[in-house]
């Protein structure tokens, strides 16, 4: 009897200890905060992810799902693809820049004194989609005639077959009608006013300038003033604010999960908060419970 009791005894102990356990690691996580400035919801999106020479794309690899991207101007007779989110994002802001009929901008003069200048577009400032999705296989065959071309110089123009983000179908070049009618880009492009329009406003529409000129030694791809690549409005936002590449910015907030692991935060929890509050009703506040009529009154407040 004597012998029963005790062992009921350390059972229930047991489960006592187990239970503050389970509830010390549950209030631990919940008071894990996320502070980095990017929610971890768009950190794990498929859309951040980082193609490079490190990161390299296998060669059956093929976005899904891929779209034509039609009623857009080409600098190409190619018929063009891009990943469905992606096109949609191109779409809207070719759209955006066609109903621009001015813009005024800051530009550089020959020594680099900054001025501000202002284009007038009477008919909206219309883009050219020069390249989007590109198979290994083509990627391949533009690598080889690169190469033809300069002597067998790889010079970081042209990313080497698996290493492109044009694989990915995340990413568009573009151009204007002027660089549009010719053979070939070059980096004078950031010259023209559709190139500091869509490097200010490309982040309002998911994209990011993935190489830009003062990144060369850290992308290892020389400066594109044509080469936008989707992010989602989250993070190109935050990378175009603080002139970052993407490089930088994996870094930086691959640091930041890892930190929040560290200190017992859970990646699943996280990212359900993120999406309930995302998705929570707008908060309403009861300004005149009764107003004059007496009846229950309420006001939305945003
Ligand atoms: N021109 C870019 C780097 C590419 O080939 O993907
Ligand atoms: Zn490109």
């Amino acid at each position: 009897m004597k012998k029963t009791a005790c062992f009921l005894l350390a059972v229930l102990l047991c489960a006592v200890v187990c239970l503050c356990g389970q509830f010390e690691k549950a209030s631990a996580e919940e008071t894990v905060e996320w502070t980095y400035p990017v929610s971890v919801s768009s950190l794990q999106s498929k859309y951040a992810v980082l193609v490079n020479e490190e990161n390299l794309l296998d060669k059956s690899y093929r976005p899904a799902p891929l779209v034509r991207v039609r009623n857009v101007k080409q600098a190409t007779n190619t018929e063009l693809e891009l990943e469905e989110t992606t096109a949609n994002a191109l779409l809207d802001m070719f759209a955006a820049a066609q109903a621009v009929t001015e813009y005024t901008y800051t530009a550089e003069d020959k020594d680099g004194t900054p001025v501000t200048k202002t284009a007038s577009f009477p008919n909206g400032m219309t883009l050219y989609l020069k390249s989007a999705y590109r198979s290994y296989g083509t990627q391949s065959t533009i690598y080889a005639n690169y190469l033809d071309r300069n002597n067998g110089v790889d010079d970081g123009y042209v990313a080497k077959p698996g290493s492109s983000e044009h694989q990915s179908g995340y990413c568009a070049d573009i151009l204007n009608k002027k660089w549009a009618g010719l053979d070939r880009m070059n980096q004078d492009f950031e010259t023209e006013v559709e190139a500091y329009w869509m490097k200010e406003n490309c982040a309002r529409f998911g994209f990011i300038l993935r190489y830009p000129k003062d990144k060369e030694d850290v992308t290892r791809i020389a400066f594109e003033p044509w080469h936008f690549r989707y992010v989602g409005v989250e993070i190109a936002t935050y990378i175009m604010d603080n002139n970052l590449s993407l490089e930088e910015f994996t870094v930086e907030s691959q640091a930041a999960l890892e930190d929040f692991v560290a200190r017992g935060g859970d990646i699943r929890k996280q990212m359900d908060k993120e999406f309930r509050l995302l998705n929570a009703p707008p908060e309403s506040t009861i300004l005149d419970e009764y107003g004059e009529d007496g009846d229950a009154e309420v006001s939305l407040s945003f």
